[in-house]
């Protein structure tokens, strides 16, 4: 398996530059995928509403009086507007568009609008707020904007449920504020580099320090799985040699778990990590062929103590560094793809896990796999193509 895909070849540059394929993987990858939203600590009470937007598509979920989240397209029925105008909020018993004021119940339905003769023919039943395919998976809320169509993300990921089980996902809280920037270049090249560990002890010697001796990219079926052990020696990093040093133990964690950072890729776009003292994700939302949205969120269990405090502030530490590092790696790869030598076919067997990807990638969009961009105006055409002939 290994040695066929070290054979196969990286995408080539143009996918990376080409706003019309921008376009195709917003159709087959993003509004057809199972794409992570939120965690069920957004929203505990009545009311609560947290919105996402990805692939020109808006959803809120919102949480209503029974305890049921559901998920619905951020559109009024009337004439579009937003009816959860912000990023997180409450809006009460009922959704009320800020527009012309059409109020609808939690679950969608709409209640009233002001001035209802102007409306003779409205059927309200006909009316709800369109709903949006959602299931929850150890807290973790996921949507479908083009509907599941059968598939679970239980199914897709369930063979790393057993590895999560111990850090309890479903009960922590959420922890610091999001992070959420606006970057300038392809998402996948995000995803490039954060999808193997060669360059680890170059480009990230406080990572190294903490846990290089003991890094590994596995896959756990076909889901990629990154450990690293934080192990004992001296670390010239403030905060590697603190992390090291101060981390407790945590009685609600097996005995391999209570050094380890653990991280998996849940295709297309999202890393879920489990560290001791904290859990959370990172993801890339594309907004254009060269522009991307990174947004990020961490929990933790509640109950507080200051030693755990202590340890996140050192991780959330080298997690900064570890950023900042990747950021300028990737802004490199987005220049490479403009030159006229970008290199395809170089990759050593610690970097399997980006041919994977992009397998995945060609295996949606086959017109990934040419390695010219056909003329301007026909990508969707040829993709067609390509899927037709491969069925
Ligand atoms: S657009 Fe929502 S009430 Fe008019
Ligand atoms: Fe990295």
């Amino acid at each position: 398996m290994l040695e066929t895909r070290r054979n196969g070849r990286m995408l080539a540059p143009w996918t990376y530059t080409s706003e019309e394929l921008c376009e195709l993987e917003m159709v087959y990858i993003f509004r057809h995928q199972w794409i992570l939203a939120g965690h069920i600590s957004e929203l505990t009470q009545t009311g609560d509403y947290l919105t996402f937007n990805l692939a020109k598509e808006r959803a809120v979920l919102v949480r209503d009086e029974s305890g049921e989240i559901h998920a619905f397209h951020n559109v009024c029925r009337h004439r579009g507007s937003r009816v959860a105008p912000d990023r997180q909020g409450n809006c009460g018993h009922v959704l009320r568009c800020p527009f012309h004021g059409w109020t609808y119940q939690l679950n969608g339905t709409l209640k009233s609008v002001p001035r209802p003769q102007g409306f003779p023919d409205l059927i309200k039943d006909h009316n709800a707020l369109v709903p949006i395919d959602l299931e929850i998976w150890n807290g973790f809320i996921f949507i479908c904007f083009e509907g599941a169509q059968g598939r679970s993300v239980a199914n897709q990921f369930g063979v790393i449920s057993g590895k999560i089980t111990p850090y309890q996902l479903e009960e922590m809280v959420p922890w610091g504020a999001e992070y959420d920037e606006v970057v300038d270049y392809n998402w996948k090249f995000f995803h490039d580099v954060d999808n193997e560990g060669y360059h680890v002890p170059v480009a990230h010697p406080a990572l190294h320090e903490l846990y290089g001796r003991d890094y590994c990219d596995s896959y756990l079926g076909n889901i990629p799985m990154t450990t690293g052990v934080v192990d004992d020696y001296p670390a010239s990093s403030w905060s590697v040699a603190r992390y090291k040093s101060l981390l407790p133990r945590q009685a609600h964690l097996p005995e391999e778990n209570q050094r380890l950072w653990l991280y998996f890729g849940l295709f297309p776009n999202t890393v879920i990590y489990f560290y001791p003292e904290k859990a959370g994700f990172y993801m890339s939302l594309p907004q254009g062929a060269a522009t991307t949205r990174v947004i990020s969120r961490e929990y933790r269990l509640p109950g507080e103590n200051r030693e755990l405090a202590a340890v996140r502030y050192l991780s959330g530490r080298i997690d900064q560094m570890t950023g900042r590092e990747d950021h300028d790696l990737v802004r490199r790869l987005q220049e490479a793809a403009h030159t006229s030598v970008f290199p395809m076919n170089n990759l050593s067997d610690l970097e399997d896990g980006v041919l994977q990807f992009h397998q995945q990638l060609k295996a949606l969009i086959p017109v990934m796999s040419l390695d010219a961009s056909p003329a301007p105006g026909t990508l969707a055409d040829v993709n067609t193509t390509l899927l037709n002939s491969s069925t």
